[in-house]
């Protein structure tokens, strides 16, 4: 069984008269510790899936399951227990508590789980041993995406969860956050899901799955994938 698995997944919205199936039959599967980047056009149903698979919404049907777990099965008090412990989510506007600084962002998150990273390491880790105590407001655009990437991994969570994370930010600093994840990736054995509308990210990653109206299409394994460093977009 993979880590992950996704079987015939669908979640229809329905607004007033009018139903929208986001994910429409998505079946796909993702194995321990790989760096997987999820691709596919605007309205394809990329966040729609991550937060299914982050248990912050409910499918309409199909299986999902992580680490043997049907997650799509929980009850709403699982989910909770399940977004606590189990996944850590980075999303493209970093979502910090603003009157908290990065160490408080982090030690918040630290402190609602069971086997917490000391905050200090995990904000050394991301290259922000020296800015503990700045405010996210002080912090530039790639910095407080650190914080959010520290605060998601202080968690020690199963999985981390990527939501465009180098949306809101310039190439260089895109570039930068991409080779963190990588990193994590590969330094703590952390399965990493990156979902994005860029396919130059493909290059990077074990594990690319494109997405396309709600399915989940071609899949490919790079045996050797690019460093973040060598891609250009
Ligand atoms: N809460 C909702 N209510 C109704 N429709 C929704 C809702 N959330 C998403 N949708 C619809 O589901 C489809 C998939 O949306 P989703 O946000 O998952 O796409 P996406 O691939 O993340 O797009 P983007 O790259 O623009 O972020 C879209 O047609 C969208 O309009
Ligand atoms: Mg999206």
């Amino acid at each position: 069984m993979a880590f992950v698995e996704f079987r015939d997944v669908r979640k229809i919205y329905t607004m007033g008269e009018v139903e929208v199936a986001a994910l429409d039959g998505m079946t796909f599967e993702i194995e321990r510790g790989e760096l997987v980047v999820i691709v596919g056009p605007s309205g394809s149903g990329k966040t729609t899936l991550l937060n299914m698979l982050g248990g912050m919404d409910s499918c309409t049907s199909g299986d999902i399951r992580l680490d043997g777990r049907l997650v799509s099965g929980f009850s709403d008090k699982e989910l909770v227990q399940y977004r606590r412990h189990d996944v850590g989510f980075v999303f493209q506007f970093y979502n910090l508590v603003q009157n908290l600084t990065a160490l408080e962002n982090v030690e918040l998150a630290a402190q609602i789980c069971k086997n917490p990273l000391p905050a200090e390491e995990v904000l050394e880790l991301v290259g922000l041993g020296h800015r503990m105590d700045n405010f996210p407001a002080q912090l530039s655009g790639g910095e407080q995406q650190r914080v959010a990437i520290a605060r998601a991994l202080a968690k020690n969570p199963k999985l981390l969860l990527c939501d465009e994370p180098t949306g809101a930010l310039d190439y260089k600093t895109g570039k930068a956050i991409l080779k963190l994840l990588q990193e994590t990736c590969e330094n703590t054995g952390r399965t990493v899901v990156l979902v994005t509308h860029n396919s130059a990210f493909c290059a990077i990653a074990n594990r690319v799955i494109h997405v396309k109206e709600g399915r989940a299409g071609a899949v490919e394994i790079n045996e050797h994938p690019a460093s973040a460093e060598v891609i250009d977009w």
